[in-house]
């Protein structure tokens, strides 16, 4: 009995699995456990460095710090042209540059300041640099032109952008550049 029992088990054994079959299956099984931990420890490595080079560039950009500009005494009715450092972040890039902004106390008596950077395609304007056009700013490039306020004529679509101003202890410090409140 016992041995009849043993052979139906030995037969049913052979008769479903042959040699190949059991190679194939160890084969398999060594490809899959490989293969996962293969894959296990190249995500390790690979998604750290995908997070690194990619997050910079998604994080939401901060708001910029107030740099301080110039003395407030300083500031007239006539636009005049101050430079200021800047420390930009790019994604993974950081550098430090220098802005400049063009200040003016405006008809309202509030200090404002415009970025000169043309609104058409990005050169920048200058204060009363045609003759022609009197008191206005000026875009050397394609003729664009603005009023003292930033407020567009010809050429360009848009207002000459403008930066948030404070004036503490004397001084006036620029903030985060926007589009023209002004006009
Ligand atoms: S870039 Fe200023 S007019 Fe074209």
């Amino acid at each position: 009995m016992s041995d009849h029992t043993n052979h139906d088990y030995e037969s049913g054994h052979s008769s479903h699995q042959s040699p190949g079959k059991r190679e194939m299956s160890r084969r398999q099984f060594l490809s899959y456990t490989l293969g996962g931990t293969g894959g296990f420890l190249a995500a390790g490595i690979v998604i750290p460095m995908i997070r690194f080079a990619v997050d910079p560039v998604l994080q939401p950009k901060a708001k910029a710090d107030w740099v301080k500009v110039v003395e407030e005494s300083k500031i007239t009715d006539k636009p005049q042209a101050f430079k200021f450092p800047v420390h930009q972040i790019d994604g993974w890039y950081e550098s430090d540059v220098e802005l400049e902004t063009w200040i003016t106390k405006g008809s309202d008596g509030k200090i404002f300041a415009l970025n000169p950077t043309c609104k058409h395609l990005g050169c920048t304007v200058d204060w009363n640099s045609n003759p022609s056009l009197k008191d206005q700013y000026f875009c050397p490039c394609h003729g664009a032109h603005y009023t003292i306020d930033g407020k567009n004529l010809a050429v360009a679509p848009a207002p000459l952008d403008e930066y948030d101003v404070k004036v503490e202890n004397g001084f006036v410090y620029v903030g985060q550049l926007h589009a023209n409140h002004r006009v």
